[in-house]
C-alpha cells in the first residue's frame, strides 16, 4: 500500500489556511493509503519557546485533527520528538548538505527579511523535514503551496544520500491542491500564524466575528476581493455570484454571510472537538509514536549500516 505522510507545527491555533491547505486534503485522502500524521513539535521549537504553550498546542492540534474528521484508528498519529530517529537522521543528512544549498530556502530567507531570529534550527529546518518524510518511505506528502520547496529539498537530499551510499530512500511527491494553494489572510497576504492575519478554525464565535470584520476590504471593481477569496472556500462560486451581485459595495452584509457559512461547517466540528479529553489525546499520541518508531528504527538501522557507524 502506498504511504502518505504530512506534518503540522503545533505553533499556535490552527487557522482556515491550515484547514484547506493541509488538514482537509489530508482528511479526504488518508483512508486510501498507509497514513502518518505528525505533530512537528521540534519544528515548532524553532519559533516557540514557551513550554506551557507548546504542551497545550500539541494536545490541541491532535484534537483539531480528530475534530476535522480524522479517525485515529485508521492511521498513525504521532509526535515527532518521541521518535528520536528524526533528529538522528537529521544529523547524518546535515553532513551531506552544503550551507549554500540551505541559504536558498524561501522560508528561512523570508523570516530573515522580516527581522525574525534566524537560529541554527530554523536554518536546518528543511533537513529535519526531509528526515520526517524519508524515514517512512513516504510516497505522497499533502501540503500547502508554501511547502513545495521543502519537498524539492527532500527529493534532492534523498538523491544525495542514495548517490553516496546506494539506494536507501524513496523520493516522495508533494500533493498540492492548486485551487486552495494559498489561502489569504485578513490582510490579503498568505494566512499564517506568524503574520497575525489568521481566521481561527476553532475559535469562539466572537473570535470568528472579530477576524472576519478585520478583513481588509480593498476591492477590484465593487467586490471585496479578500472576503470573496475566503468565501469561495466555503461555498461554490456559482452559489456566491447572486449574493455578491445583490450586495455590491455592501461589505458588512457579505461579511455576515461569510460568518454564517463558516459557522455552518465549523460549528459541528467545534462541538466534536470539545468532547475529546486530554487523556484521549495522550493515548492516541503514545500509541501512534510507538508505532511510528517501529518503522523509523528499521530505516535508521539501515542508514547506520550504510554510512559505516554500525560495526559488524
Ligand atoms: P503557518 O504558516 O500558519 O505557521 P504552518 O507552516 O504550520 O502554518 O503550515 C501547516 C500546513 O498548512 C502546511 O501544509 C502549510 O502548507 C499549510 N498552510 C499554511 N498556511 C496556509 C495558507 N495560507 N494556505 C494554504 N495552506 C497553508
Ligand atoms: N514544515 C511543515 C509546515 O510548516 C510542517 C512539516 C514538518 C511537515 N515536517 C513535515 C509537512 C513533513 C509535511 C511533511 O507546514
Amino acid at each position: 500500500m502506498r504511504k502518505l505522510l504530512t506534518g503540522l507545527q503545533p505553533s499556535g491555533a490552527l487557522h482556515i489556511g491550515n484547514y484547506f491547505g493541509a488538514l482537509k486534503p489530508f482528511a479526504d485522502m488518508y483512508g486510501e493509503y498507509e497514513s502518518y500524521l505528525m505533530v512537528a513539535d521540534y519544528h515548532a521549537l524553532t519559533t516557540l519557546k514557551n513550554p506551557e504553550e507548546l504542551r497545550k498546542n500539541i494536545l490541541d492540534i491532535v484534537r483539531d485533527y480528530v475534530a476535522a474528521g480524522i479517525d485515529p484508528k485508521k492511521l498513525v498519529i504521532f509526535q515527532q520528538s518521541q521518535v528520536p530517529e528524526h533528529t538522528e537522521l537529521t544529523w547524518v543528512l546535515n553532513t551531506l548538505v552544503t550551507m549554500s544549498f540551505l541559504e536558498l530556502a524561501h522560508a528561512y530567507k523570508d523570516k530573515e527579511a522580516r527581522g525574525l531570529e534566524t537560529n541554527v534550527g530554523l536554518f536546518d529546518y528543511p533537513i529535519l523535514m526531509a528526515s520526517d518524510i524519508l524515514l517512512y518511505d513516504t510516497d505522497i506528502v499533502p501540503v500547502g503551496q508554501d511547502q513545495r520547496q521543502h519537498l524539492e529539498y527532500t527529493r534532492d537530499i534523498a538523491g544525495k544520500f542514495n548517490n553516496a551510499y546506494g539506494e536507501t530512500f524513496k523520493l516522495p511527491t508533494a500533493q498540492i491542491l492548486e485551487n486552495v494553494a494559498i489561502v489569504p489572510g485578513t490582510d490579503g497576504k498568505k494566512m499564517s500564524k506568524s503574520y497575525r492575519n489568521t481566521i481561527p478554525l476553532f475559535g469562539t464565535k466572537a473570535e470568528l466575528v472579530k477576524s472576519i470584520m478585520s478583513i481588509v476590504t480593498d476591492s477590484k471593481g465593487d467586490q471585496p476581493e479578500n472576503v470573496y477569496e475566503i468565501h469561495k472556500l466555503f461555498r461554490s462560486e456559482s452559489d456566491l455570484a447572486p449574493l455578491y451581485d445583490a450586495n455590491k459595495g455592501g461589505y458588512k452584509a457579505l461579511k455576515d454571510a461569510l460568518i454564517a457559512d463558516i459557522e455552518a461547517i465549523v460549528g459541528p466540528m467545534r462541538e466534536k472537538r470539545a468532547s475529546i479529553s486530554d487523556e484521549e489525546v495522550r493515548r492516541i499520541l503514545k500509541e501512534g509514536s510507538e508505532k511510528a518508531r517501529e518503522t523509523a528504527s528499521v530505516k535508521m538501522k539501515e542508514v547506520r549500516e550504510k554510512i559505516g557507524v554500525s560495526l559488524q
